[in-house]
């Protein structure tokens, strides 16, 4: 690979919290200009802490990178405060959905041109393009976004991040807590932004089955450590997605949030899996 190709990478990064908690010992990985990337691994195997890291975010969380090196698009991210960032082209959707729940569901999309310093005919631009990717949200446009269901809330911060023209958008478990249906809207939406837009993306999934669908490129991490990095397909026909769904490290299924959504509604690991074999 060469390294015109390459818009993010993550190299042999140490993460931890609070000044002694380790949490990724020795991350690598990178993302190709158009590729769709998935962070594959179970249950506090670190997916969240490398994204956070590559958004500049850990130190929310009192975390911090204690060493390795994270270069997007020839910035170093680790010195580069999250605005910077996002005004580079790297928007992330973390820390489960984010949305302002008091603002409307449109004042929650411009709050993300903001951040980029779009112009007002800009904004307008892009919210059109927005309720034209998630035409569920034009009628709600005017309701809190904290009254939306639990897709619609993923949809929000997904239009919020693609409300900064990102280059780069990293979403932490997009599947989380949604109907299989919603689910797959959303999934498809994202190749669709892939496909014809060219946007690069890297999603964490503890949902194996679902993000190796969608997905051109897959690595995998257990235990803090990056420990498989291969295509898609590669990957779903070996035995890491059988050992990952049938083996001791096995995710029973996506996990279960509070919010809007009854747990009836949520996806269990057999239904995302029916989708992700459609
Ligand atoms: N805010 C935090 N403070 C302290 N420790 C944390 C924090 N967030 C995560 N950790 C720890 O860091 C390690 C990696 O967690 P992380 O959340 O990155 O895993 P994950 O792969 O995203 O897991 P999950 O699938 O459950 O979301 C775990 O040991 C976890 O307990
Ligand atoms: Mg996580």
């Amino acid at each position: 690979m060469s390294n015109f190709d390459q818009l993010l990478s993550v190299d042999r990064i140490f993460a931890i919290y609070n000044h002694s908690v380790a949490a990724l010992h020795g991350v690598s990985l990178s993302v190709r200009t158009g590729e769709v990337r998935a962070l594959l691994g179970a249950n506090g195997a670190g997916k969240t802490t490398t994204l956070r890291a590559i958004a500049n975010l850990l130190g929310a969380q009192r975390g911090s990178v204690t060493s390795g090196r994270i270069v997007f698009d020839g910035l170093d991210v680790l010195k580069m405060p999250p605005s910077t960032l996002v005004q580079a082209g790297l928007a992330s959707v973390l820390e489960g959905r984010h949305v302002f729940k008091s603002l409307n569901v449109e004042e929650n999309l411009i709050v993300g041109g903001l951040a980029r310093g779009s112009r007002r005919s800009e904004l307008s631009a892009d919210l059109e393009r927005i309720y034209a990717l998630f035409p569920s949200l034009l009628p709600k446009r005017k309701i809190a976004a904290g009254l939306t269901s639990g897709g619609e809330q993923q949809m929000v911060a997904i239009g919020r991040a693609l409300m900064s023209r990102p280059r780069l958008l990293i979403l932490d478990e997009p599947s989380m807590g949604l109907a299989p249906i919603v689910v797959k809207g959303i999934f498809e939406t994202l190749r669709a932004l892939n496909r014809n837009d060219g946007l690069t993306i890297l999603m964490a999934e503890q949902n194996a089955a679902i993000a190796l669908r969608y997905a051109d490129q897959a690595t995998v991490i257990e235990n803090g450590t990056d420990v498989l990095s291969d295509t898609a397909d590669a990957l779903r026909r070996g035995d890491y997605v059988k050992e990952f769904y049938l083996g001791s490290n096995v995710s029973t299924g996506i996990k279960r949030e509070a919010g809007p959504q009854q747990p009836s509604a949520v996806s269990t690991s057999d239904e995302l899996q029916t989708i992700a074999a459609e």
